[in-house]
């Protein structure tokens, strides 16, 4: 027996289990070293589309395709050690039907090696979810603000307020009967939030959600500070890396220009140092 205790890398049914239990840690990634970074806090690392807009600077994540999904994906799984890879279908690779979600979904997983899927939409996304869920395919869902319907939601507003609360609390029911092991929440009011985690016998992940959910997700570049352009009200910024590797840089410019980079320890002398003995 190795003296190195074995990481359990938790599976799907292990965050279905959860339901209910210790509060489910998530973060995105979308590169190695964030991978890394976030690996051994998280239960679940999910390799977001937003991607195309944190990463990439497009302007919604509807330019996101499926090279860039297992590209990023790739780069994730070979960082994580202790956290579950959930990788994001983008627009367009699933909607046509559950075949091509079929399709789709198992080139992500057999091209990054991920556990699972998420896809965004509800009451008519559940006959895809059970295809998918009844192949071997682990799904994902997530219902409210859904970004890649920014152009039939009219933005990205709070979704279910109101009476809008039973449309967003049927499509949690709707994905949750179809088999998807968990299911994100974004921007939803939280008493809808409460109340769909108390209705569904999956867990919820919340992102502008409540801290009543079984579990939380943020966007990494977003909490760390390294994502300035806007701050959606949902984020809290843990960190200010953009500040901190501009203010980096900006040290590094200054001293290439003064000559006091390098410096004597970064040079190298003619003749080899001798080797202590
Ligand atoms: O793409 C993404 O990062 C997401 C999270 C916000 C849940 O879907």
């Amino acid at each position: 027996m190795s003296a190195t205790a074995q990481i359990r890398v938790p599976t799907p049914q292990d965050i279905l289990a959860r339901k209910g239990g210790d509060p489910i840690v998530s973060l995105t990634a979308y590169t190695h070293p964030i991978a890394e970074m976030v690996d051994e806090a998280c239960d679940f690392v999910l390799v977001g589309d937003s991607v195309g807009m944190v990463i990439h600077g497009l302007p919604s994540t509807l330019g996101v395709t499926m090279d860039m999904m297992v590209m990023h994906g790739q780069a994730v799984a070979r960082a994580l050690k202790h956290s579950m890879l959930v990788i994001d279908m983008p627009f367009g690779s699933y909607e046509e039907g559950p075949e091509q979600a079929f399709r789709n979904a198992a080139r992500l997983m057999r091209e990054t090696g991920c556990a699972a899927v998420k896809l965004e939409g509800g009451v008519e996304m559940a006959e895809t979810i059970r295809f998918l869920t009844s192949r071997s395919i682990p799904v994902m869902a997530h219902v409210g603000l859904t970004p890649q319907a920014i152009n039939t939601l009219g933005g990205y507003a709070v979704q279910g307020r109101g009476e809008d609360g039973d449309r967003v609390m049927a499509d949690a029911k709707a994905v949750s009967d179809a088999g998807a092991f968990a299911v994100v929440l974004e921007k939803v009011p939280a008493n809808l939030a409460d109340g769909i985690t108390a209705a569904i016998p999956i867990p919820t992940i919340g992102i502008g959600a409540s801290a009543g959910c079984d579990g939380q997700i943020l966007v990494v570049d977003d909490m760390l500070g390294l994502f300035t352009k806007f701050k959606p009200k949902f984020v809290k910024r843990y960190g200010t890396l953009f500040d901190d590797g501009k203010a980096a840089v900006e040290q590094y410019a200054k001293e290439v220009r003064a000559r006091s980079f390098p410096a004597p320890e970064h040079i190298f002398a003619d003749q080899a140092p001798e080797k202590k003995k």
